[in-house]
């Protein structure tokens, strides 16, 4: 079984050397995704070609040797296949029609996102088939807070302001929203680990901006229902969650969802983070900055956290996706000291 995989199983051992994948790991820092990019197209044209999604996705594995590939895709291709308009405008980042009825969210219960959704699985059997037993394929969604941030603002924001106030306005549409999103995320990586996904990981990169009772009801609860189901649609399929900036609330997170791995920001303690390591398997933290300026103190940062979580069930990676700037040689020289015996 993959190191990745194993840590998962109750008792199995933990390895000195900490299995690693970063978060972003293909894209834009590697020339190769560059050219792959630059043929497809649009980035959305990229998402939806499984033969270019397949390449791309296992780019950094034979460059780095990483621990695991993440199917290369977008949290925001599942309200894609619920019929909400997307489109990346170029540097500019995603945009979408902006959500305001209730019809909407009526239309997203029913909507057939198998068109849409297809060449997604089609890509996570191909990647499969060309990965050894030694390196995991992780399958992904966004959860549904963070995907609805973008789905009611009809792009990314600074707070976001347009959801939090919507879901203060009108609880009742945002909760359908919220709902619908996690009922069809579900199917989605249901679908995912039926091509091929070992483990899979629910993005809530917007997770951080809510307040305590907001948090409860939009983070807690939805990731609640959709480990849940999953547990009993997938049974035995770890499941990661990532509650960027949850902050003092990252614990009740781990504690009430009861995924099986928790993803850690860069601002989370490594401290908390061995706690967590005890109730779950960790993974994350370096900060992408500090990889982005290397030197020395990149090399004592990933030591710090591999010193601060030996003999745990660790997961080395980023505490957010990897930045574009990212010199190949950083991540070459954070790999070789966290593989130093
Ligand atoms: O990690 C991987 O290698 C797998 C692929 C992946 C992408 N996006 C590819 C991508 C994953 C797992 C995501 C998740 C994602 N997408 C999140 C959650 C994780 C996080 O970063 O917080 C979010 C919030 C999105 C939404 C999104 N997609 C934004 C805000 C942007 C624009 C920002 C940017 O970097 O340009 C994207 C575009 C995007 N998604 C790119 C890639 C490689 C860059 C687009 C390009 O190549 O032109």
């Amino acid at each position: 079984m993959s190191p990745v995989r194993s840590l998962f199983q109750p008792d199995h051992a933990v390895p000195a050397i900490p299995p690693v994948w970063f978060m972003r790991q293909a894209g834009r820092y590697l020339p190769e995704y560059k050219e792959v990019r630059a043929e497809a197209g649009g980035f959305l044209d990229l998402c939806y070609d499984p033969a270019k999604a397949c390449e791309v996705t296992l780019q950094p594995i034979r460059r780095f040797g990483f621990d695991a590939a993440i199917l290369f895709s977008d949290i925001l291709v599942a309200p894609h296949g619920l019929g909400r308009k997307l489109w990346f405008a170029e540097g500019e980042g995603p945009r979408l029609e902006p959500l305001t009825t209730r019809e909407e969210v009526a239309a997203m219960e029913t909507a057939d996102a198998s068109g849409q959704f297809e060449p997604v699985y089609e890509t996570v059997r191909r990647v499969k088939s060309n990965l050894t037993d030694d390196t995991t394929l992780i399958g992904f969604c966004g959860a549904p807070w963070t995907v609805a941030t973008y789905v009611i603002a009809g792009r990314g924001t600074p707070d976001q302001a347009p959801a939090r106030l919507l879901a203060y306005r009108d609880p009742d549409l945002f909760q359908a929203l919220i709902d619908v999103l996690a009922r069809r995320s579900v199917d989605y990586l249901v679908g995912q680990i039926e091509a091929g996904a070992e483990v899979v990981q629910i993005f809530d990169s917007w997770s951080g901006v809510l307040p305590d009772c907001e948090f409860e009801r939009w983070v807690v609860a939805p990731t609640i229902k959709m480990v849940a189901e999953l547990r009993e649609r997938a049974p035995g399929v770890p499941i990661i969650g990532f509650p960027r900036g949850a902050g003092p609330l990252l614990t009740h997170y781990v504690e009430a969802t009861g995924v099986d791995g928790v993803g850690c920001d860069t601002e989370v303690p490594l401290a908390l983070m061995a706690q967590l390591a005890d109730k779950v398997v960790v993974q994350g933290n370096l900060d992408p900055l500090s990889l982005l300026a290397g030197g020395e103190q990149l090399s004592t940062r990933v030591r710090e956290i591999k010193q601060a979580l030996a003999g745990k069930r660790h997961i080395f990676n980023l505490g957010h996706g990897i930045g574009q700037f990212t010199p190949i040689a950083h991540v070459e020289q954070a790999l070789q000291t966290l593989r130093e015996p």
